[in-house]
């Protein structure tokens, strides 16, 4: 479907300065333990599926190229919640909408903790989720994310997964209001939505892991152990069956949460931004001094100039090896890059251990975020226009309407699609396009831009912007642009067959501010637009030198990075769905600006944005 840009709702706020108690973790529930108790390490399950394992496709799925699993196994040992059993005999084949709806409910979790840590559940989310599939043994099959082995002892209890029963137990809840959902798939959608939702990369995911039962559980030590060194983490990766560049990818996660002394004795968190993704672990890495923590707890790094951040010693390591600071370094040096592996290194580590045949679709398939999901509308858009018109005595042209293509890749796959993805480029634009004029009760939009350059040489891009061009001849939008597009060279080419009129792009601290896009749209007269303008920049929202020229001129920072969006020549777009900041957005606008007296923070902050 085409899409209204809605861009991501604000990462759930950083509370630096006051750092919250911990709640007390819930006891470990007697209920996960109804699998056998044994004293010593549980002999390893069979690899492979065996004569004591059964699979049986169950019917009706089958007809949608799918197949739901149903795991049993002979003798007492059988786990499988009564539930979930009645669903599949009652023949329920979950949908994609369907695992849709339980990333939603985890989201909820991300987006608002309350008081607990740094206001987002997300991190510790993300931990269960590897820690449940981190267990992997390539040599024996045994481990990974299937049995979700876990919800037993003595695993629940080994050191490397304390504090995880937080995690465990919020799952549960949603688990009780999904109960046809395996935990396998439920604990690594809830990494999933973690990643997503915290302003991550996508993460390919897929269903068809199943529960298990306690004799697959894995022995203590096949998780990391923080203390070590390089030998032990590819001791520990390796067998996983990741390389040198894919350990140091997924290190990359410590850019969230934070250490707890009543979980691994460490304390504090990696960066100053421990809810929102980004590649800072890694440039904090380098560009910080790392001194030893002086106190009794276990041995750590601390930065010296703010001592409020940390680093493990398996995290300092990745500075101190060659092999793995070669990838450190690029991370630090481009979060792109990192965000490709980390994305196709995590969707890996999520699926190990799952045997082929019991993947629910061949493929994995990305599920767009909670504002994706919301933004994905547009007819109710069009509703919401057409009783402005009615009710509240508003024109269509005192409205500014943009919408876009959105080629097959940008698509959700389980919505209808505008166009057939079969049919030459400038034949689906121009059947998306009608789709959203319908969508939309009007006969012009005021701005058609592409989602993205499309995959490939530039010349399918070009062939893309032609029909855009044609559009804007018909009359059928004022404008024409392009999103996401960070390469000026593609400007430039575009710019040969019709000027770019509109470029909308993340413009936050990430990127560094896309200076070299800006600078392009400014000397070419291009309508700038950004977006992530807040959610993107954690540290700027609350550093210290940036809430003193927000307070000086009576704005929230939220307001004040607009206005400085503004001042900038960019549009900042909103993506608030809460009337109040919606007000405050739109106040930005008349607001006024004063530099007198804190020219210094001003300066400090143009140079880092300009
Ligand atoms: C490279 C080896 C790794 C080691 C030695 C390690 C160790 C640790 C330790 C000691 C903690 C603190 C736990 C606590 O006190 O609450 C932690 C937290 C965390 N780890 Fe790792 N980890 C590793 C890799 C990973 C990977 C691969 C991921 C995910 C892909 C990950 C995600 C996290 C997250 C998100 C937290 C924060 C949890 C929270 O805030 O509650 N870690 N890790």
């Amino acid at each position: 479907m085409n899409a209204l840009r809605i861009p991501l709702r604000n990462a759930a706020p950083l509370r630096r300065a006051a750092r919250t108690q911990l709640p007390k973790a819930s006891p470990f529930r007697a209920s996960y333990n109804s699998g056998r108790k044994y004293s010593t390490a549980p002999p390893p399950p069979e690899a492979k599926s065996s004569g004591s394992t059964l699979w049986l496709g169950l019917g009706a799925a089958g007809a949608a190229g799918a197949a739901w699993y149903f795991f049993t196994e002979s003798g007492e040992n059988t786990v499988k919640s009564g539930v979930q059993q009645a669903k599949v005999a009652a023949n329920f084949v979950p949908t994609k909408e369907d695992y849709e709806k339980v990333y939603r409910k985890i989201a909820d979790l991300v987006i608002d903790a309350g008081d607990y840590d740094d206001g987002s559940y997300g991190p510790v989310l993300l931990r269960l989720a590897w820690h449940s599939s981190g267990t992997y043994d390539k040599e024996t099959g045994t481990g990974g994310s299937n049995y979700a082995t876990m919800r037993f002892d003595p695993e629940s209890l080994h050191g490397a997964n304390a504090g995880l029963n937080v995690a465990r137990g919020l799952m549960d809840k949603i688990k009780e209001e999904f109960p046809w959902i395996s935990y396998g798939d439920l604990w690594t959608l809830a990494g999933v939505a973690a990643i997503q939702e915290m302003g991550g990369p996508k993460i390919p995911w897929r269903p068809g892991r199943v529960d298990g039962v306690a004799a697959q559980a894995t022995p203590d030590g096949r998780l990391p152990d923080a203390s070590q060194g390089s030998d032990h983490l590819r001791n520990i990766f390796y067998r996983m069956g990741f390389n040198d560049q894919e350990i140091v990818a997924l290190s990359g996660a410590h850019a969230l949460g934070r250490c707890h002394t009543d979980r691994s004795g460490f304390v504090g968190p990696w960066t100053f931004s421990p809810t929102t993704v980004t590649n800072d672990y890694f440039k904090l890495l380098f560009d910080e001094k790392w001194v030893w923590k002086k106190w009794e707890g276990p041995k750590q790094l601390e930065d010296k100039k703010t001592k409020t951040l940390m680093m493990l010693p398996t995290d300092y390591v990745l500075t101190q090896d060659k092999s793995f600071k070669k990838h450190a370094k690029a991370y630090a040096d481009n979060q792109d890059l990192w965000f490709k592996d980390f994305s196709s290194a995590v969707s890996r580590l999520f699926e190990l251990g799952v045997p082929e045949k019991q993947w629910v679709y061949p493929e994995p398939w990305i599920i767009p975020t909670v504002d994706e999901q919301d933004s994905k509308n547009e007819d109710l858009v069009g509703e919401a226009l057409q009783e402005l018109y009615e009710k509240h005595n508003v024109k269509r042209e005192d409205l500014w309407i943009q919408t876009k293509f959105t080629p097959i890749g940008g698509q959700d796959t389980t919505k209808p699609i505008p166009y057939t993805p079969e049919d030459p480029v400038e034949d689906q634009i121009a059947s998306s396009l009608e789709t959203s004029l319908k969508n939309l009760k009007t006969t012009y939009l005021d701005s058609y831009v592409l989602h993205s350059p499309l995959p490939g040489q530039i010349g399918s891009t070009v062939q893309a912007w032609k029909a855009l061009a044609k559009i804007q001849d018909e009359g059928k939008a004022k404008m024409i642009g392009v999103c996401n597009t960070y390469d000026v060279k593609v400007l430039e080419a575009l710019d040969e067959v019709r000027k770019v009129q509109v470029v909308q792009n993340r413009w936050y601290q990430g990127n560094g501010w896309d200076k070299e896009v800006v600078g392009y749209c400014k000397r070419n007269g291009i309508m700038y637009q950004s977006f992530w303008t807040l959610s993107g920049s954690p540290d700027l929202l609350g550093h210290p030198t940036f809430l003193t020229i927000a307070k000086t001129n009576n704005l929230t920072p939220e307001q004040a990075v607009y206005k400085l969006a503004q001042l900038q020549g960019i549009t900042p777009l909103s993506g608030t769905t809460q009337v109040e900041h919606m007000k405050l957005d739109l106040n930005v606008e008349a607001a006024e600006w004063k530099e007198d007296g804190i020219q210094r923070e001003i300066e400090l902050v143009k140079k880092l944005i300009e």
